[in-house]
């Protein structure tokens, strides 16, 4: 067991993804068979961590009840943020429920890779990708194999080495005591108080932080690229429960809940359905089916479902 406190910011609206998002965070969407915050919690336990904190905002009672009903095992604490004032401003919200080292993992985005190393070091370290463009991240500077700096969305970006969102922290209390330094300089980027630049302040102060390659990240952005992670993700884990096979003609890659209720359909390639849906004589090919959605004959491809969808 890992003496790391996780805290996972999942305040976000996911304005990209409405109407997706009208009734739940952007971490409640469902990709492969499952909401994005439970990708991230199987990774985060398999790190060994037992304790998270989530920074909740935006409709937080339907990710609280998610968490509480399916994470009874975790010591979960929620902090709520209640001005949207940016990812620095959410991780210090974090402070008063933190001791010890912490692990910080953004709640919209399922990283590709192993998170074990990051939380296993016995230095503070961040997970970093090479990226085409790293305008829109926060960009690390390297000299000699060492990190001299960061910058979060720089216009001229020093390099094209980018931050994942998973960071990791020997002493929380350095972090948030950076994180005040930040606050109190006024210092935003783009109108956001931004983490990036306490892991700055750590620097200057003399910390050591060290990158970690990660494989790559899954941006749940958009449909587009909510649809293509649900394939990459049905390439990887496939699941068709043999109850299924019988009144139904599934065709994998699929992930169906055991949960789930499933009666004359034909699904597949790449169709995933989660906990509580019911589906009755649908066809479907390369669609996401969330949580506790009913839907009676559809035929689609390429379209994602929720509890809400008509
Ligand atoms: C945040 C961080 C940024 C990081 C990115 C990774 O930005 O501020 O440093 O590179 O996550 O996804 P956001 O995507 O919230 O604008």
């Amino acid at each position: 067991m890992s003496d790391y406190t996780a805290i996972i910011p999942v305040a976000g609206k996911g304005v990209r993804l409405l109407p997706y998002t009208a009734h739940c965070p952007k971490t409640m969407l469902s990709v492969a068979g499952q909401p994005i915050i439970s990708h991230i919690l199987r990774q985060v336990e398999e790190c060994g961590i037992k304790r998270v904190v989530f920074i909740v905002g935006y409709e937080k009672e339907s990710l609280i009840d998610y968490i509480r009903s399916h994470y009874a095992h975790l010591d979960v604490v929620f902090v709520e943020q209640t001005e949207q004032k940016g990812l620095g401003h959410a991780i210090y919200m974090a402070k008063s429920a933190v001791t010890g080292p912490c692990f910080i993992v953004l709640g919209d985005t399922i990283i590709d890779g192993d998170l074990r190393p990051l939380v296993q070091s016995s230095k503070n370290a961040v997970g970093v990708k090479i990226v085409e463009d790293p305008r829109r991240f926060g960009v690390v500077e390297m000299k000699d194999g060492l990190i001299v700096g960061f910058e979060e969305k720089p216009e001229q970006p020093k390099s094209n080495l980018a931050l994942i969102g998973a960071y990791s922290f020997l002493d929380s209390a350095q972090l948030f005591s950076a994180l005040e330094e930040v606050i109190a300089s006024g210092k935003t980027v783009k109108n956001e108080i931004q983490l990036t630049d306490a892991l700055s302040v750590l620097l200057q102060r003399g910390a050591e932080i060290i990158p970690m390659q990660m494989k790559d990240w899954f941006d749940c952005g958009t449909v587009e690229i909510m649809l293509k992670t649900n394939q990459i993700l049905l390439d990887r884990y496939s699941q068709v429960p043999e109850k299924f096979t019988g009144s139904n003609r599934i065709t994998p890659p699929c992930w169906i809940d055991e949960r789930a209720e499933l009666e004359g359909c034909v699904l597949g390639p790449y169709v995933s359905v989660s906990e509580g849906a019911v589906l009755k004589n649908c066809i479907l090919q390369d669609t996401i089916v969330g949580n506790d959605t009913q839907l009676t004959s559809k035929t689609a491809s390429h379209v994602i479902f929720d509890k809400y969808s008509k």
